[in-house]
C-alpha cells in the first residue's frame, strides 16, 4: 500500500517513509531518557547485556510478526487480530490500545519536561539541573508544557502520518545522532569517564535477577515500540514488495544503536561528575546534562544544550504520534467516527489521564507516594503506570502476538507473507529462527519472566 492516499488513516509516501516513521516511533525518550536510568537501577553492564539479548533474540521476531500482521490484514491493531475469523483475539489489540493510552499519558509529561529544558538551556539556566525537583513539582509549568506537547501531537496525527514530519525527520534524526555522538566523544575525554564506561559495559553477573530481567525486557519492548500494535498499524501501510526482514533489521539497529551511544554518553558524564550512585531515577538526564552543557562554556553550552533538548523533543514527538495513532486508528475504524473528532477525543482523554502523573512529582502527596509494592518499594503514580503499561502490558502483548502468529495465524502463513518482497525467507536461517522464536522461545521466556515478576513484585 505504498503511496497510499487513504486520508482517513494516513499513509507513507514510500518504503523509506515507513522505515523513517517506524524508526521515529522507536527512537524517543525511551532511548535517551529511560534507558540510562534503567541501566543505573539495573546494575549497569548486566542490564545492558540482557537488554541487547532481548532486543536481538526476541524482539526482532516479534517486530517482524507485528509488521507482517499489519501488512497482511491492512487494519488497525484491534481489527487486525479479529480479521480472518479470529474474533476472540481482538482483546490483544484492545490491550494494546489501552497500553498506548497509558504510556502516552505519562510520556507526554516527560516530553513536556524536555520542551521546558530546551527553553531554559537556550536562556542559559544551567542551574535547572540542580533544581530539577522544583521544576517537576511546579504543576502550572508542567501543565503548560505538556499541554503544548499534546497539541503538537494532536495536530500532526490529525494531518495523517506522512508529509511534513517525514521530511523533518530526515534532517532532525541524523542531527540528533550526530549531536549525541559528539557529546559522547566529549564526555569520554573527561576525568573519571572510563569508570562509567566500565560500569556500563562490564556485566556483574550477580546483578542478574528476575526483577532486572523483567525491567530489561520491558525496556526492550518500550524502546522498540513493540507489543501494543503500533507496528501493526504502521505495517498496514507497507507495500507488498517491501522486504519486512530487512526493514525490521534497520529499525532495530537504529533504535538499539542510539540507545547504546546515549548510554555511553550518560555514564561517561555521570562518573566524570561524581554522580554515580545518586539514584537519579526519572530525573537522571535532566540533572546530569545541564552541568555537562555548562562545562562547554556559556555560549556553546546554551546552543548545544538548547539544541539537544529541541532534538529530544522532536524525537519524542515522532513517538507520541505513534502512541496516539494506535487508539485513534482503532476508534476511527471500529466506531466509524470522523478522524479529526477521534483525534481530539482520544487526545483529550489521554491528556486527562496524565494529570495524576504530572501531580505525582512532589505536588500532591497521594500521587507522589502512590503505591507500595510487596518488595517494599514505594512508587509514584507515574512509576506505577510505567511499570504496569510498559513493563507488564507490552511484553504480555509480545507474548500473545507471538502465540497468535505462530499458532493461530500459523507459521506457514506468516512465512508466505514475509516471502513477498523477500523470496527465500522461509528457507533462510533467519526465517527458521524467527519461526522457532515465535513458536517456543518468546512464549516461554516472556511468559515466565512476566508471571514470576508479577507474583514477586506486585502481589
Ligand atoms: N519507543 C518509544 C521511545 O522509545 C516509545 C513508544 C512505546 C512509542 C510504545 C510507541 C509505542 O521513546
Amino acid at each position: 500500500m505504498a503511496g497510499v492516499t487513504d486520508s482517513s488513516r494516513g499513509g507513507f509516501s514510500n518504503k523509506i517513509g515507513f522505515i523513517l516513521a517506524a524508526a521515529g516511533s522507536a527512537v524517543g525518550l525511551g532511548n535517551i531518557w529511560k534507558f540510562p536510568f534503567e541501566v543505573a537501577d539495573g546494575g549497569g553492564g548486566a542490564f545492558v547485556m540482557m537488554y541487547l539479548c532481548f532486543c536481538f533474540l526476541l524482539c526482532f521476531p516479534v517486530m517482524m510478526a507485528e509488521i507482517a500482521i499489519g501488512r497482511k490484514t491492512n487494519k488497525n491493531a484491534v481489527g487486525a487480530f479479529s480479521a480472518n475469523g479470529h474474533k476472540n483475539w481482538s482483546w490483544v489489540g484492545k490491550m494494546g490500545v489501552l497500553s498506548g493510552a497509558l504510556i502516552l499519558s505519562f510520556y507526554n509529561v516527560v516530553a513536556g519536561w524536555a520542551l521546558g529544558f530546551a527553553i531554559e538551556m537556550f536562556s542559559g539556566n544551567f542551574e535547572l539541573g540542580k533544581n530539577f525537583g522544583d521544576f517537576v513539582g511546579n504543576w502550572q509549568l508542567n501543565l503548560s508544557f505538556s499541554t503544548v506537547f499534546m497539541f503538537l501531537t494532536i495536530y500532526i496525527v490529525m494531518k495523517g502520518v506522512s508529509g511534513g514530519i517525514e521530511k523533518a525527520s530526515k534532517i532532525l534524526m541524523p542531527s540528533l545522532l550526530f549531536l549525541i555522538l559528539s557529546l559522547m566523544g566529549y564526555a569520554l575525554t573527561q576525568d573519571g569517564a572510563w569508570s562509567g564506561v566500565e560500569f556500563y559495559l562490564i556485566p556483574d553477573f550477580s546483578e542478574i535477577t528476575f526483577e532486572v530481567a523483567f525491567s530489561a525486557m520491558g525496556q526492550a519492548f518500550f524502546s522498540l515500540s513493540l507489543g501494543m500494535g503500533a507496528l501493526i498499524t504502521y505495517g498496514s501501510y507497507v507495500g507488498k514488495k517491501d522486504n519486512i526482514a530487512q526493514s525490521t533489521a534497520m529499525i532495530l539497529l537504529t533504535d538499539v544503536g542510539i540507545a547504546f551511544i546515549a548510554g555511553l554518553m550518560m555514564f561517561a558524564f555521570i562518573y566524570s561528575q561524581g554522580l554515580q550512585g545518586s539514584g537519579g531515577g526519572a530525573g537522571l538526564i535532566f540533572t546530569v546534562l545541564p552541568s555537562a552543557f555548562e562545562s562547554l562554556g556559556p555560549l556553546l553550552g546554551r546552543i548545544i544544550g538548547g539544541s539537544f533538548f529541541v532534538l529530544l523533543s522532536f524525537a519524542a514527538l515522532t513517538s507520541t504520534v505513534s502512541l496516539l495513532e494506535v487508539p485513534v486508528a482503532y476508534v476511527v475504524d471500529e466506531f466509524e467516527i470522523r478522524r479529526n473528532r477521534a483525534v481530539w477525543l482520544v487526545g483529550g482523554v489521554v491528556f486527562a489521564l496524565g494529570i495524576p502523573s504530572m501531580l505525582g512529582n512532589g505536588t500532591v502527596d497521594f500521587f507522589t507516594n502512590f503505591m507500595t509494592y510487596s518488595s517494599g518499594k514505594t512508587v509514584s503514580f507515574m512509576d506505577f503506570i510505567e511499570n504496569l503499561a510498559s513493563d507488564t502490558f507490552l511484553p504480555l502483548g509480545g507474548f500473545f502476538i507471538s502465540i497468535y502468529t505462530a499458532w493461530i495465524w500459523r507459521g506457514d502463513n506468516f512465512k508466505k507473507e514475509v516471502e513477498q518482497g523477500n523470496p527465500g525467507f522461509s528457507k533462510s536461517f533467519i526465517g527458521n529462527y524467527t519461526i522457532f522464536a515465535l513458536k517456543y522461545m518468546a512464549p516461554i521466556i516472556l511468559g515466565a519472566i512476566t508471571i514470576v515478576t508479577i507474583f514477586n513484585k506486585f502481589l
